[in-house]
């Protein structure tokens, strides 16, 4: 016999097994949910307690049918990936970002200054910058920090041939999202999603036009929604898509500086025996002009020319000449016309 307590115990494992991306377990819970209100319609006689029950059970069934519709039940293209494993810790600098993020989930965390200051949790930020520097790897890290579903979505993932198929797509990943009781929304490389729309671009203008209705729709749902997007060209997305509400902050993702290229190079090197000789702070000084991937690929030749030479009955450590060897293959990828370019856009667009 089902108790008003067992409900709302199927609802909150449901609630859980959403905002961990598993969208299948939500769908049992809720399916489970949905009988113990119908049980308990029955038992309870006719009044005002049955409407109630029924009610929820009514509920209950159409967010089953709405998960099932997105896949839940096995089948179609299931968008939640699992939670990500990379940390906010992990990443180095962006401050900016990280500081922006927290404003974003205070009402969370905070639930009392909701109603005092009549904020929102959520909201949208746009990564932009060059290659390399950590854009994709924040938002998972952002995913994973804060114990929301995250989508992940890129051109590949949405676009078809197949005439409105890609909107299709992009309403169903919003559909799943908005289920969520709290949801990362991430566009990697946002201008291959939504670029500006033109004249004769007749399925962009209709992606576009699908997610302008998708986002505002958040606005009247109760669910937290963050949007992120990643791009390393925000001349090419569409400038409605860039308005506020959508991706209200702009923030220039650039080259690591000093502190951020230290924390990189100890962080790549991790438990690596390192010899006594090899000083990170200078050695971070003079990478000035690489990317965080630069970074990465420097310290993976070196510790792999230090293991090969270990594996020889060699010494174990990484030394300087290891890392100054790997340099030479590694020659900085920053485009200085490509950061001007970046500079003109936060300078026109107050970004
Ligand atoms: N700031 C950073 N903090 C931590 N890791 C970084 C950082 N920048 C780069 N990396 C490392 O460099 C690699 C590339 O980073 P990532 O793919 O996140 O860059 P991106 O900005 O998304 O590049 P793209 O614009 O080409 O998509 C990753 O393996 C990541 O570990
Ligand atoms: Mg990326």
């Amino acid at each position: 016999m089902s108790s008003p307590n067992i409900v709302s115990k199927f609802v909150a494992m449901a609630e859980q097994a959403l905002s961990r991306g598993d969208a299948a377990a939500a769908a049992r819970h809720v399916s489970d949910a949905a009988e113990a209100s119908l049980e308990l319609a029955i038992s309870v006689g006719p009044g005002p307690d049955r409407d109630r029950l029924l009610a929820g059970a009514d509920e209950y069934i159409s967010t089953l049918e709405e998960l099932l519709a997105q896949g839940a039940g096995g089948e179609g293209r299931g968008r939640v990936l699992d939670k990500p494993k990379e940390r906010l810790a992990d990443i180095a600098g962006m401050e900016n970002v990280k500081a922006k993020l927290s404003e974003m989930v205070l009402p969370l965390r905070h639930p009392e200054v909701k109603d005092l200051y009549g904020i929102r949790a959520g909201g949208g930020i746009l990564l932009y910058g060059p290659p390399g520097n950590g854009k994709t790897t924040l938002a998972k890290a952002i995913a994973g920090e804060l114990g929301a579903a995250f989508f992940s979505l890129t051109g590949a993932d949405i676009r078809s041939k197949w005439h409105g198929e890609s909107e299709q797509n992009l309403r169903e990943s919003f559909q799943a999202a908005k289920a969520c009781p709290f949801a990362v929304m991430f566009l990697d490389d946002v201008d291959g999603i939504l670029p500006q729309r033109g004249a004769d671009q007749g399925a962009d203008n209709r992606l576009v036009t699908q997610f302008l209705q998708e986002v505002g729709g958040f606005a009247e749902s109760k669910n937290t929604l963050i949007l992120l997007g990643a791009t390393n060209n925000p001349w090419d997305v569409d400038p409605a898509v860039l308005r506020s509400c959508r991706f209200d902050h702009k923030i220039f993702v650039g080259l690591p500086d000093q502190p951020a290229r230290e924390f990189l190079l100890r962080q790549q090197l991790g438990k690596a025996p390192l010899d006594a000789g090899v000083d990170l702070s200078p050695l971070s000084a003079r990478l000035a002009g690489y990317t965080g991937s630069d970074i990465t690929s420097i310290i993976s030749a070196a510790k792999l020319v230090a293991a090969t030479r270990f594996t020889q009955g060699g010494p174990p450590e990484v030394t300087a000449e290891d890392i100054e060897a790997s340099l030479l293959t590694v020659p900085p990828s920053a485009n200085s016309q490509l950061m001007a370019r970046y500079e003109e856009y936060a300078r026109s667009s107050r970004a």
